[in-house]
């Protein structure tokens, strides 16, 4: 096996705090649900002080790879290797410095066993692209976190939706605590939260074929109608308010 040799290079300025990114890395979770387009599944072998130990396939591949984080507990590196599989023994080597509140700087290194420069340089490339997908799919989350994770005023217990006849849906609203969408389903209204449970992400999400809203953050399903989980987790989503119709209007209750 021929040492490793520098494929590739990304730099990028992250609008997000050090905390979500390092929320980020450490959530293997999320990455064949928001990154759908890159990975097909993801298994956790085990984790230890530095960091999860995956299995993880890619998108259009059959074959795993196992591959394991070592995270520095302040955030300011980090290294994924690839210990079995395509590409074993590469390594992606991270370092990140904060900039501000919610802001970093990101530089990305792509180590391979590979010496020949033209299949070095065609390795860093398709790299190069792949990196900043995935880093725009997880600047987009952390950015939706962090606002989530914001607190914010209390809503009315009671909210007028407008004349039903006037009705646009899908129809966003915040009510109480909680934060809403209105849809029509199998023929009448149906009210249903729009926040995960898991990790507060959008479920401003189309009902599917099963009845289901599947969050696109890590893929945990709910039933839309009765707000329980669809996929055997214990959790389950806000309450859903009361919707009637009062002299034409819709009216909300928490
Ligand atoms: S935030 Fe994790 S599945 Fe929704
Ligand atoms: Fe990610």
């Amino acid at each position: 096996m021929s040492s490793l040799q520098l494929a590739g290079t990304y730099d990028r300025h992250v609008a997000a705090s050090v905390a979500r990114i390092r929320e980020n890395v450490l959530d293997w979770e999320h990455l064949p649900a928001l990154h759908a387009g890159s990975f097909a599944a993801c298994e956790l072998v085990d984790m230890d002080a530095d960091g999860w130990r995956v299995r993880l396939t890619a998108a259009g591949d059959s074959r795993p790879q196992t591959l394991k984080l070592y995270i520095a507990a302040d955030t300011s590196q980090y290294r994924v290797v690839t210990e079995a599989g395509p590409g074993e023994t590469s390594e992606i080597r991270v370092t990140v410095r904060e900039t501000g509140p919610h802001a970093a700087r990101v530089h990305v290194e792509y180590h391979v066993p590979v010496s020949d420069p033209a299949m070095l340089a065609m390795i860093g490339k398709g790299f190069v692209a792949i990196y900043e997908r995935l880093w725009d799919e997880d600047e987009a989350m952390m950015q939706a976190r962090e606002a989530a994770l914001t607190p914010r005023p209390r809503a009315l217990d009671r909210v007028d939706l407008g004349p039903e006849v006037d009705l646009v849906l899908p129809r966003d609203f915040d009510l109480g605590s909680g934060r809403f969408r209105l849809v029509r389903h199998r023929g009448g209204l149906l009210a249903h939260s729009r926040v995960c449970p898991h990790w507060l992400g959008p479920l401003d999400v189309p009902i599917d074929a099963d009845g289901c809203l599947t969050c696109p953050w890590h893929g945990y399903r709910f039933d839309a109608a009765t707000g329980r989980s669809a996929d055997g987790r214990t959790l389950r989503l806000a309450a859903a308010p009361t919707i009637t119709i009062e002299a034409g209007q819709v009216i909300a209750c928490a």
